[in-house]
C-alpha cells in the first residue's frame, strides 16, 4: 500500500504520497507562493513558515516530518495578524524589494504568538536566520515591534 502523509496546513488537512520538502509542496502542489525559495538549503529564511507557533524554514522540513504538526503560511495568519504586519511594516518603511518580507513576517508573527511584548534583542534573535539584502534590518525590527504593539492592543 502506498504511503500517505496527512498535513494540517492553514486549518485544512491535505494528503500527499510524496516525501519532499514542505517548501516545494506548499509552492508547487498548493500554490501558496507567499513562501519564497531563496536558497533551498536553510541559509536565507525567505521560506519561513510557522509550525506549532514556532518559525521554521520550510526548505529543510519534509512532508513526512511535518505530519501531525500545525502548519501556517502567510495565507493562514489571522486577519488581525495580516493587517497588523501590513500596516506596521509599511509605516516603518521595512519593505524595499520585498523578497525577504514574507519570511520576516512569519518569523515576527511566530515570535508575537509566543512573546506578545518582545524586546529588541528577542526580535533580533527571532530574525537572525533571515537575510535581507536591502534594509539593514533596523526597519524590520521596528516593524515587528509595532506589529506586536498592535496585536497586544496597545495601538
Ligand atoms: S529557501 Fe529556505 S532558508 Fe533559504
Ligand atoms: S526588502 Fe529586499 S531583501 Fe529584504
Amino acid at each position: 500500500m502506498a504511503v500517505e502523509y496527512t498535513l494540517h496546513i492553514n486549518g485544512r488537512d491535505y494528503v500527499t504520497s510524496e516525501n519532499k520538502s514542505i517548501l516545494r509542496y506548499l509552492r508547487d502542489d498548493l500554490h501558496l507562493t507567499s513562501v519564497k525559495d531563496g536558497c533551498s538549503e536553510g541559509a536565507c529564511g525567505t521560506c519561513t513558515i510557522i509550525v506549532d507557533n514556532r518559525a521554521v524554514k520550510s526548505c529543510v522540513l519534509t512532508t513526512k516530518l511535518a505530519q501531525g504538526h500545525d502548519i501556517v503560511t502567510i495565507e493562514g495568519l489571522t486577519e488581525r495578524e495580516q493587517e497588523a504586519f501590513v500596516y506596521a511594516f509599511g509605516a516603518a518603511g521595512a519593505v524595499q524589494c520585498g523578497f525577504c518580507i514574507p519570511g520576516m513576517v512569519m518569523a515576527g508573527a511566530a515570535l508575537c504568538r509566543r512573546t506578545p511584548d518582545p524586546t529588541d534583542l528577542e526580535i533580533s534573535q527571532a530574525i537572525k536566520g533571515n537575510v535581507c539584502r536591502c534594509t539593514g534590518y533596523k526597519r524590520i525590527l521596528v516593524g515587528i515591534k509595532r506589529a506586536a504593539a498592535i496585536l497586544r492592543g496597545d495601538e
